[in-house]
């Protein structure tokens, strides 16, 4: 049987043989004594790349937020971010069980909240409230869609973080996206945060790897959380050495899975039974809603014919382009939903 055209995630994508090779060949060592010579070359690169003094690498972007939040707080403390966020969506509940403290939620447009929305958020002190410490912004947001946040909007919202004395952190899994899409370097998205997290295992298609970057004080609180949650590595400079292969060979091409997901969106707005705004395909992800069925039972019929997408709840269905899927496979996943949205069968 032909191997389906995969557009679940960018999570699915395979290493390159180039990346492989890298794996293969990469100097390592025990990265608890610090020793990891691979670890520590990806570590400064991202800090590089994300302007920031120092960078720890983990195993998983849950883990990096996760850490993150610790290290900003402690329990019983409040974060403020948005109800869509993947932090409070999607992270098995880690912030009440790892990190012990409070979430509240903002409503925000496709994940994208306003200053003055998180002004309306905070507390007064008082012995009565929790002690609200931490603001998180993720950008590209995933269940928004890929959306991208304004650099400005970003700068609004940081300022009324500091004003009121929050630190900031941001969910940056799909930061490299952003900056290609924008043309505005990660460096200057991360300037208004106080630590970022980043992953290697999406778009840039490492089979595992994340970082988390901050000052370097920031930085070794994190590194004892890190090894209480469980993430510190022995000889781990195999995986960073592929994640270090896709952060200095893939995120231009970022480029070419955004041209992808353009060009799907395109076909889709115009298909019958499918709501879809080109205006919010900003990225590698694209949302689309269907009237003609039910989300799940398309998602079934595109199984059957050999494109895989995931259902987002009754009447959503998702599909994201990667380095797993070239224009060629767009075009054939298109016909392929063309005669699914319009079959009877
Ligand atoms: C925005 C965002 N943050 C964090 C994560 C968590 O990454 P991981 O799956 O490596 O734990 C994801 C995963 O899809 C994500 O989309």
């Amino acid at each position: 049987m032909k191997t389906p055209i995969d557009l679940r995630s960018d999570t699915i994508t395979q290493p390159t043989p180039a990346m492989r090779q890298a794996m293969a060949e990469a100097p390592v060592g025990d990265d608890v004594f610090g020793e990891d010579p691979t670890i520590r070359r990806l570590e400064r690169e991202t800090a590089e790349a994300l302007g920031k003094p120092a960078a720890l690498f983990m195993p998983s972007g849950t883990m990096t937020n996760q850490v993150a939040l610790r290290t900003h707080t402690e329990p019983g403390d409040e974060v403020v971010l948005d109800a869509d966020s993947h932090i409070y969506f999607y992270e098995a509940g880690a912030p009440a069980a790892l990190c012990g403290v409070m979430c509240r939620l903002l409503p925000g447009r496709r994940g994208i909240f306003t200053a003055g929305e998180l002004r309306a958020a905070l507390r007064p002190v008082d012995v009565h409230c929790p002690r609200t410490k931490l603001v998180c912004v993720e950008n590209t947001h995933n269940r928004g869609g890929g959306s991208i946040w304004p650099i400005e909007q970003i700068a609004e919202v940081a300022e009324a973080a500091r004003h009121a004395g929050l630190k900031l952190h941001m969910d940056g899994a799909r930061l490299w996206n952003a900056s290609v899409a924008t043309g505005i370097p990660e460096s200057r998205y991360a300037s208004y945060f106080d630590s970022v997290s980043v992953c290697f295992s999406k778009g840039l298609g490492a089979p595992v790897g994340s970082a988390l970057a901050g000052s370097e004080e920031f930085i070794a609180r994190a590194r004892r959380f890190r090894k209480m949650f469980g993430g510190g590595m022995r000889q781990g400079g195999i995986i960073a050495s592929g994640a270090l292969h896709g952060l200095r060979n893939h995120r231009a091409r970022l480029a070419d899975d955004h041209a992808n997901a353009r060009a799907l969106a395109q076909a889709l707005a115009a298909m019958p039974g499918v709501e879809l705004d080109l205006a919010d395909v900003e990225t590698n992800i694209v949302i689309f809603r269907v009237r003609s069925m039910p989300a799940d039972a398309l998602v079934a019929k595109l199984k059957d014919a050999g494109v895989l997408v995931l259902a987002m709840g009754a009447e959503r269905v998702r599909a994201v382009t990667s380095l797993m899927v070239d224009a060629a496979d767009i075009d054939e996943a298109i016909a392929i939903l063309k005669h699914q949205m319009t079959s009877t069968k």
